[in-house]
């Protein structure tokens, strides 16, 4: 199974972000978390910060909306050049038209799911997805405390999804304590924030990062 490590710029310098992807080239995507205030109670940047990083950066996005109405807000972000759209499940009004909008527009869809949200519901749609977000913190800050409760649900979707090409991300206090116990419940795709831009040098915390996550 492919391992991805995405580090995410909510920990990186908001002043700098073009140069902040420069010194992740081992990075296989550039974790976006896109927050309003409303969703999550922390406002970071939106749609105008993301088409210009889409431009700039020589990684492909992947961009974690935590808003709310992601049904009218999200395809513009595939638009932009994003490569994947993870939307909230307790956001969305219509998800799978939503996910289908983000797909048209010519991106991945995902669907995000917080800590307490069940994801029954979305397991019997997985066709209509390219990845499922098991938030592993409350969604809104970096630098939480990964709950190990949520393996359940990683080892859940891990199950459904088969042998389908479905990214299974998980998302907050990932680290080097942390990613394996994510790893072996199933995880393949490990968002990293304070564990990649805390350290001194962050290409090499990417490199230890995919070492301990792989079988
Ligand atoms: C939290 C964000 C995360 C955050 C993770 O709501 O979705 O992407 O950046 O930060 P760490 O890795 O520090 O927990
Ligand atoms: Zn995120």
């Amino acid at each position: 199974m492919a391992v991805r490590i995405e580090p995410s710029i909510l920990s990186a310098d908001f002043s700098a972000f073009a140069a902040e992807i420069e010194r992740i080239p081992s990075a296989d995507l550039v974790h976006c978390d896109v927050m309003d205030n409303h969703f999550v109670p922390n406002l970071t940047f939106g749609l105008p910060m993301v088409q210009r990083l889409a431009q700039v950066s020589a990684l492909p996005l992947d961009v974690h909306l935590m808003i709310d109405d992601p049904d009218r807000w999200a395809p513009g972000y595939a638009a932009a050049g994003a490569h994947t759209v993870t939307f909230h499940a307790e956001a969305a009004h219509e998800p799978i038209a939503t996910a289908r909008a983000i797909r048209a527009a010519g991106a991945r869809a995902g669907i995000a799911l917080k800590p307490r949200t069940d994801v029954g519901p979305y397991l019997a749609a997985l066709a209509e997805f390219d990845q499922v977000l098991v938030m592993t913190v409350e969604p809104g800050f970096g630098g939480q405390s990964f709950m190990t409760d949520l393996m359940d649900k990683v080892r859940e979707v891990r199950a459904a999804i088969g042998g389908r090409d479905v990214w299974l991300q998980v998302d907050g206090g990932i680290g080097t304590d942390t990613i394996g116990t994510a790893a072996a419940a199933g995880a393949d795709t490990f968002v990293a924030g304070s564990a990649v831009f805390g350290q001194p040098d962050p290409d090499a915390a990417i490199r230890h990062l995919r070492a301990l996550a792989s079988p």
